[in-house]
């Protein structure tokens, strides 16, 4: 499959209905996704990525029905993460000498995927190449989301070229943001930065300053997954901005497990608690064992602040807990409260271990929690629906 996006640059890649896990199973995929590459035609003719191995042999007949392979006088390698260069070694078997051009980590990246010495050119931001009416610029981003993430800019028609930045694990074959449900795309494009670009806010938000500074024009933003940004293209990027910002909602979300339904039962007593001091709140409670962890992360990026709960087993925490919990403090949250709760039969070390991985987390944690013997009765669940309440107030 291909289209054209107007009269100089053609999409050639894969919409991956069937995708549900990525990053082998990091990030779950509800939508599928695609891996969009581009085939820019001037006097000189450029691709910019390929698509995930797996799709490499249909990826180069398709590239074919296109072009004649000894045609394309450039490749851009906006990110060497395989999901966009896994068609390379494909390709560079029929066209080895062609130019690769990319940042120099880009080449390393390549180099220690492939074991390959292909053509190089190594850029950095503000280098240019002329392809005839167009030039296309390179920006570095660094750290957008590997070190060797950069966006090609093309003048004139005024395209970004962003790769994973401002992009979403989202298939749909209208594949334009005008077309496809808004609900759904930002669905997906919250997500996306929740999990992915959460931990590099502060170089996204250097970065969307430097590129307004750079005063390009921009009539379409071109990503490396999901659809295109063209009608009011930068909505996304001030979207990223607010997100880079220490985002926040006015949400509290209470994640925990529960053995015998304990902390779960104290879990919607904390809830209770929270309600009766602020009714506007949006309490969220999520299972960590029955809910899926990157759809707990989204939530947890939305809250202004999160509630962990885990009963005591084998003096731990729940393996769920500690998981997403993990995740958590992999991600780093910046700006939110949070506290600990969880039942336990005799030792009752789960909210010591939740307040020390919170902390460690760089969340604020308000409360030295609060841990209930046994199943809770119900003068253990007003204590729980007071602890909710105090924790409202405290923030
Ligand atoms: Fe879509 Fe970082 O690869």
């Amino acid at each position: 499959m291909s289209f054209k996006i107007n009269d100089k640059v053609t999409w050639i890649g894969k919409i991956d209905w069937e995708l549900r896990q990525f990053h082998g199973y990091e990030y779950s995929v509800h939508r599928g996704s695609s891996y969009n590459a581009y085939l820019i035609r001037d006097e000189k003719n450029v691709l910019i990525d390929t698509v995930w191995q797996p799709y490499a042999k249909e990826f180069i007949e398709n590239l074919k029905k296109e072009i004649h392979l000894n045609q394309i006088d450039y490749i851009i390698v906006n990110h060497a993460e395989v999901d966009h260069s896994g068609a390379l070694s494909e390709l560079m078997k029929e066209i080895p000498d062609t130019p690769i051009y990319c940042t120099a980590n880009g080449i390393k990246s390549i180099k220690g995927h492939y074991h390959e010495d292909w053509n190089f050119v190594p850029v950095k931001t503000g280098d240019t190449i002329n392809i005839g009416t167009n030039d296309l610029i390179f920006v570095e981003a660094r750290m957008l989301h590997w070190p060797d993430s950069m966006f090609t800019y093309m003048t004139n028609d005024n395209i970004l070229f962003s790769n994973d930045a401002f992009g979403q694990h989202y298939a749909s074959e209208y594949m334009y943001n005008d077309l496809v449900d808004p609900d759904e795309l930002y669905s997906e494009a919250i997500k996306y930065y929740a999990n992915i670009l959460n931990p590099f806010s502060t170089l996204v938000e250097r970065k969307i300053d430097e590129l307004i500074k750079l005063e390009l024009p921009v009539d379409m933003i071109c990503p490396s997954h999901g659809i295109i940004w063209r009608k009011d293209p930068l909505q996304i990027v001030e979207q990223y901005k607010n997100w880079a910002q220490a985002y926040q909602e006015n949400q509290i979300t209470i994640i925990y497990d529960t053995m015998w339904q304990g902390t779960r039962r104290m879990a919607d007593a904390i809830a209770e608690g929270i309600k009766s001091f602020d009714s506007k709140v949006n309490i969220k409670l999520y299972n960590a064992s029955k809910t899926d962890k990157n759809d707990i992360i989204t939530e947890v990026f939305k809250s202004r602040a999160i509630i962990l709960g885990s009963p005591t087993v084998n003096g731990s925490i729940l393996t769920s807990m500690a998981a997403i919990t993990d995740l958590i403090k992999g991600l780093r949250f910046k700006n939110k409260k949070a506290a600990a709760f969880g039942c336990y039969g005799w030792s009752g070390e789960s909210l010591k271990i939740l307040n020390e991985h919170l902390e460690k987390a760089g969340f604020e944690v308000v409360s030295e929690g609060i841990r209930e013997i046994w199943n809770p009765d119900q003068s253990a669940l007003e204590r729980c629906r007071d602890f909710g309440k105090k924790f409202a107030e405290s923030l």
